[in-house]
């Protein structure tokens, strides 16, 4: 058994969409939620610095005791996730590896990935799932605006609409049918998307293979915690009224933010 907290980061709301799943999976962990407000978006940004904010993230969730880190962001799973692991002694969990295990596992052919910017440039998506299932094909598509309009709490405005439909071109001649959701701000757009491909599509959630692995991870190393004594903490390193507002959309309940430097 083990008290401590699972700590979870991501540049801006988008991870609360991993938070959520980790609470229906793990109800009796306590989490701490830090969100790198001051440094969004990720997605346009270089490797250089998404390994900086990376680093940093694992830092102060390392010194508010996190018995695992949770990189809740495609962007710095795909750039930094490497050095993590190479540079803290607690364990580091991304969003790639579980959703490529989950599409290995269900014997998919044929997939489309959309993210932001960078994630699809670095390519890692991509990679893991063709080093890890034979002959997959693979259709990405980036989809720079969508984290920030996410993040300003406009993913069902006129705005999001038009974007998603842009974005859903590559995908609409219905050969589809699996998209991972690449970036952990998307799945606020799952409806968007539904009704714009107009087909039965599976949208996958990182948030919710990563929650499965991470009970799998806590159970096979005895990490887990039987009895929740906290509220979860949620940190950004800067304050947004929008946040709040988004996680009371997202979460359901009204959360209290401080502010981490
Ligand atoms: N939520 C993030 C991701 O999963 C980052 C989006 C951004 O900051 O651009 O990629």
């Amino acid at each position: 058994m083990d008290k401590r907290p699972i700590g979870i980061f991501d540049s801006g709301v988008g991870g609360l969409t991993v938070l959520s799943e980790i609470k229906k999976q793990l109800p009796n962990e306590n989490l701490i939620y830090l969100g790198d407000t001051k440094n969004f978006p990720y997605g346009s940004k270089s490797k250089e610095q998404i390994i900086e904010f990376a680093i940093q993230n694992a830092e102060k969730l390392k010194n508010l005791e996190a018995k695992i880190i949770v990189i809740a962001c495609g962007t710095a799973t795909s750039q930094a996730i490497d050095i993590l692991k190479e540079k803290f002694d607690v364990p580091i969990m991304g969003i790639i590896e579980p959703t490529v295990e989950y599409v290995k596992s269900k014997n998919i052919h044929r997939i489309g990935v959309i993210a932001t910017e960078g994630t699809i440039k670095n390519g890692a998506w991509e990679k893991n799932l063709k080093s890890q299932i034979k002959n997959i094909e693979v259709i990405n598509k980036a989809c720079p605006m969508l984290a920030t309009i996410a993040e300003e709490g406009r993913a069902t405005s006129k705005e999001g609409k038009k974007v998603i439909k842009e974005y859903m071109e590559p995908f609409k001649n219905g050969k589809i049918d699996k998209i991972i959701l690449g970036c952990t701000h998307y799945p606020v757009y799952q409806e968007l998307i539904r009704k714009e491909l107009g087909y039965p599509v599976e949208l996958i959630n990182t948030g919710v293979t990563v929650s499965k692995k991470l009970a799998e991870y806590l159970k096979r190393f005895n990490l887990q915690n039987t009895r929740k004594h906290n509220e979860d903490l949620i940190f950004l390193t800067k304050p947004e009224e929008e946040f709040k507002i988004i996680a009371k959309n997202l979460l359901k309940f009204d959360i209290k933010i401080r502010e981490i430097s």
